[in-house]
């Protein structure tokens, strides 16, 4: 679809700046269609020279000039922010948060009730074009305002349109997971090393290993056990390692994790 609303970032920071080149590469948006706010000097610079968008310092200029606002400052802040913002949140406006945590019950708390309202929960890889990204919306979304959230979020990755309640499960599995792939790589890479691999090349190939895994889940459409079998052949070396793994509770220590990171995301959640 052709976006010809003026988007806005109130925070210039790393994910504004991901977005931002998202939408200029992959969701055919024009440096003037774009506008951001930063209350710092230096970040202002630093999202300027990576993106050319025009940086303001004040965050109603964003709110006057803009139709879509992405609140893209850090939760701890976002407080301020809202209110700063408030009185000039209009019918005309779609608010799109991406802060971490942040209900669309408390968006609207310090916004207003019938304000349009769009929660984003992205993870880092949004950073390399790469985001596995879950939004869910309030009841005054318009289908324009869903198509248009779409468009922008896949230009950074993939993304689903979700209930709010399970925005915390979301965060277990792809919010925090790049953590856990991280460990993963990391310790692949650990093992490579100890069995005589420079470095460099255990921690290419055990990245590389996970990227190609990935993609071949996502571009098969195959079972992921599926796609395992195809790998083990009777008696061979891979059953060998996977007998391992089972042993060791790879599978129960996944489920843990993403369970455990769910159920903090929702105590704080309801912390403040
Ligand atoms: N990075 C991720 O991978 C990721 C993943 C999921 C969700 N998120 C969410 O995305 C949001 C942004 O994260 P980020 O990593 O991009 O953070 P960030 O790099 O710290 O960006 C936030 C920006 O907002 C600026 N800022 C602070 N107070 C402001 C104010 N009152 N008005 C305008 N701008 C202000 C900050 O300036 P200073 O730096 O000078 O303080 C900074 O440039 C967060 O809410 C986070 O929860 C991020």
């Amino acid at each position: 679809m052709e976006i010809t609303k003026k988007i806005g970032f109130i925070g210039a920071g790393q994910m504004a700046a991901a977005l931002a080149k998202g939408f200029l590469m992959k969701a055919g948006l024009s440096q003037e269609n774009l506008l951001a706010s930063d209350a710092f000097e230096a970040s202002r610079e630093k999202f300027h020279a990576a993106t050319g968008i025009d940086v303001t310092d004040d965050n109603i200029d964003v709110m006057k000039e803009c139709d879509v606002v992405i609140l893209s400052v850090k939760p701890q802040v976002l407080p301020d922010v809202l209110e700063e913002i408030a009185d000039h949140v209009t019918q005309d406006h779609l608010i799109i948060s991406i802060c971490a945590g942040i209900t669309l019950a408390k968006l609207q708390a310090g916004l207003g009730e019938d304000i349009r309202l769009v929660r984003v929960m992205p993870n880092t890889p949004c950073l390399v074009g790469q985001g596995a990204i879950a939004f869910c919306q309030s009841e005054t979304v318009t289908q324009e305002d869903f198509e248009i959230t779409c468009a922008l979020l896949k230009s950074v990755g993939r993304c689903f349109h979700v209930g709010e309640h399970v925005m915390d499960a979301v965060t277990g599995l792809s919010g925090s997971g790049p953590a856990y792939v991280y460990l993963v790589i990391e310790a692949l890479s650990d093992a490579g090393v100890m069995m005589g691999l420079p470095r460099d090349v255990a921690t290419t190939l055990a990245a590389q290993t996970v990227r190609g895994a990935a993609d071949m889940v996502l571009e098969t459409r195959e079972h992921p056990a599926v796609l395992k079998d195809r790998v083990t052949s009777p008696a061979g070396t891979t059953i060998a390692g996977m007998r391992q793994l089972e042993k060791c509770g790879v599978r129960a220590a996944m489920f843990e994790a993403v369970m455990a990171a769910a159920n903090r995301s929702r105590e704080l959640g309801k912390a403040d």
